[in-house]
């Protein structure tokens, strides 16, 4: 269905379906992704938004449809493949490893980079973007307070320097100013695109649960209680 020809994109999904077992939690969902852009899936609890992030990086299997980045079939590929492709996943629920530091959780984040000294700028990097984790970076990541983690899921993911990042609730018990200061306003570097679900949006996707899959919209749109559109923003 997809070629690898310029119109893809960056990423294009089409009629994606996974299931847990016999229920369907994504049902034939289509959307694409430009290069550079910033793209919020947004959804009530159970539309399926953190299930499409689990299989765009392999975690979950797809039962039917096609997933591809930058020309490349992902559907079949392994979580490790994917990464090394350039996607990046901060999960919800952030799974960390608890009794590792700081420090070693971000550098797992980079284990499959052999550039040494890009890593440790990248490092210098997120260590600026959340100085809290400079301070910590000894202590170990299970006794962090919840937002701190999610600070250090999000710094693991852009450890990888990837050039798609996902991120799972990215604002999930962050203050929110150091959401509208980092997540918000800051730039992706060049050439790198955030698929989000929230962030400094240029799109966004209404994940509507029960329904043939989300919808496209040139516009931001809130989505309102059980997924139905509440109309676009002004
Ligand atoms: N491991 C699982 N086994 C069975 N069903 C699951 C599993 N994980 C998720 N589901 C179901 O799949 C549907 C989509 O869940 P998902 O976690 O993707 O929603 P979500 O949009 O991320 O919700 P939230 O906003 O609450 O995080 C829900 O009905 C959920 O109960
Ligand atoms: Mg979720």
């Amino acid at each position: 269905m997809s070629s690898t020809n310029g119109r893809d994109g960056m990423l294009r999904i089409d009629n994606l379906s996974v299931y847990y077992g016999g229920i369907q939690a994504l049902k034939d969902v289509s959307l694409h992704l430009e290069t550079g852009e910033l793209l919020a899936i947004i959804g009530a609890n159970g539309a399926g938004k953190t299930t499409l992030l689990r299989t765009l990086s392999g975690v979950l299997k797809a039962r039917s449809g096609s997933i591809r980045f930058e020309g490349k079939e992902l559907t079949r590929l392994s979580p490790f493949d994917i990464v090394a492709l350039g996607i990046a996943h901060s999960p919800e629920g952030r799974q960390l490893f608890g009794g590792l530091t700081v420090l070693e959780n971000l550098k797992l984040g980079a284990v499959q980079r052999t550039d040494r000294a890009a890593i440790e700028q990248d490092l210098a990097r997120t260590f600026e973007l959340f100085p809290v984790l400079k301070e910590r970076r000894l202590q170990r990541a299970g006794t962090l307070s919840g937002g701190e983690q999610q600070m250090l899921a999000i710094g693991r993911a852009l450890m990888a320097r990837p050039r798609l990042l996902l991120l799972d609730e990215p604002s999930l018990g962050l203050a929110p100013l150091l959401v509208e200061r980092n997540i918000r306003r800051d730039r992706p570097p060049q050439g790198r695109t955030r698929h989000a679900t929230a962030g400094r949006t240029k799109r966004a996707y209404g994940a509507e649960r029960g329904r043939s899959g989300l919808r496209d919209g040139d516009r931001p749109h809130q989505v309102a209680r059980y997924g139905r559109r509440a109309g676009r923003q002004p």
